[in-house]
């Protein structure tokens, strides 16, 4: 088996945080979506992997190398322009050959592993098996109906009369046979190979397809609040460590609280869970639940709850909260005299707000 993870696309529902950086890169509990993607992967046995990348591929590949600090081996696979998940599929058909293999969105984060529905799938004569989601308004995404012996009959785009509460979670298995399809199709109104039309291609062709309930959860980190969403849920989840290397002086740090190499908590209360990422200054402040900050950030004089702080910001001397908010990298948040009861935002890279 070998891997595919998708990692190009534009990201527009995360700007301005993405104008210009991958947002697979964003980190959840202080490690970047995609990493925690790969390890998914390579905890299943998949140690091959295929990383489809567009504009921002610069970074991706700086950030990940050759994998080796993973424990996979990555091949790039550029694709010119976001033309479809499909597309995507498509353009990796020289590195993936005839093989079987897993396909993952590369901004999707699942609970537990993988490994499961990748040996179900290797040693199965399935050409394709869809993970499945039972979610509450199956209206908002792609929905599949099953047939009485389980395999999947039908995939509907965000459907008005839903046949199902299974909606479809960013991944999927496929055997050879996905080649046909992805060169049969045709783009949708949008513009895009649509991986959807590809998996009804196959099913309308006679193959078989069929799905796997996921029980655990699973965010598509697309919008702001999703990626809040992860943060507190894989913060939850997180085995609490404080570093030899971190100093605590005179502060309250409870136990569910990560503290990360040369970090510094000075006259502060953090309440976890919580992660203080490295070389990161938190003084005379109160860090609450659901928080991840992220490395080089000073937090001075502020209270911040459920947010994520990108690497190299500062905060200081803010009058109200900090709450469920997303600040990028080198922002500079301080206090200025009038006040807001409540700050809310989502602020892009290299931004500098004066709180008024
Ligand atoms: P999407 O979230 O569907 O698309 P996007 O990243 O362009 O985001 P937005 O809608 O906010 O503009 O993409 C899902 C994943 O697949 C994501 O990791 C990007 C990746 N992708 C590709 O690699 N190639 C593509 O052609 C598309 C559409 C997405």
């Amino acid at each position: 088996m070998k891997g595919l993870i998708l990692s190009g696309g534009k990201g527009t529902r995360l700007y301005p945080l993405t104008y210009t950086n991958a947002k697979q890169l964003i980190p959840v509990a202080n490690k970047p979506v995609l990493v925690r993607v790969i390890d998914s992967i390579r905890d299943a046995g998949v140690e091959e992997i295929g990383v489809v990348i567009g504009q921002t591929g610069p970074q991706i590949r700086e950030v990940l190398g050759d994998g080796s600090k993973w424990g996979v081996k990555l091949t790039y696979i550029p694709q010119e322009s976001p033309d479809g998940l499909a597309h995507a599929v498509k353009i990796s058909r020289d590195f993936l050959g005839d093989e079987r293999f897993v396909m993952f969105l590369g901004d999707n984060v699942i609970q537990g592993g993988i490994g499961q529905l990748i040996s179900d799938f290797a040693h199965s004569d399935w050409n394709s098996q869809i993970v499945l989601k039972e979610v509450e308004n199956p209206s908002s995404y792609g929905v599949a109906k099953l047939r009485p012996d389980g395999s999947i009959e039908q995939l509907i785009e965000k459907p008005k009369n839903p046949p199902s509460n299974l909606a479809l979670v960013g991944i999927y298995m496929f055997d050879p046979t996905i080649w046909e399809a992805v060169n049969s199709i045709k783009p949708s109104w949008r513009g895009e190979l649509e991986i959807t039309d590809a998996i009804q291609w196959l099913i309308d062709a006679g193959r078989s397809v069929y799905p796997h309930v996921h029980k655990g959860w699973w965010i598509d980190t697309g919008k702001p609040n999703d990626m809040l969403e992860a943060n507190s849920l894989v913060l939850e989840e997180l085995t609490p460590t404080i570093s030899p290397e971190a100093t605590i002086e005179n502060s309250q740090v409870d136990r569910r609280v990560t503290v990360e190499r040369g970090a510094k908590i000075i006259n502060s209360t953090v309440r976890g869970p919580t992660i203080i990422g490295e070389n990161t200054v938190i003084e005379n402040s109160y860090v609450g639940p659901f928080t991840s900050i992220y490395y080089n950030v000073r937090v001075t004089n502020c209270e911040i709850e459920r947010s994520i702080v990108l690497e190299n910001s500062s905060l200081s001397d803010l009058g109200a909260r900090v709450q469920d908010s997303l600040i990028g990298r080198y922002v500079s948040l301080q206090h200025s005299d009038e006040k807001p009861k409540t700050l809310k935002m989502n602020v892009g890279d290299h931004s500098s707000v004066s709180v008024v």
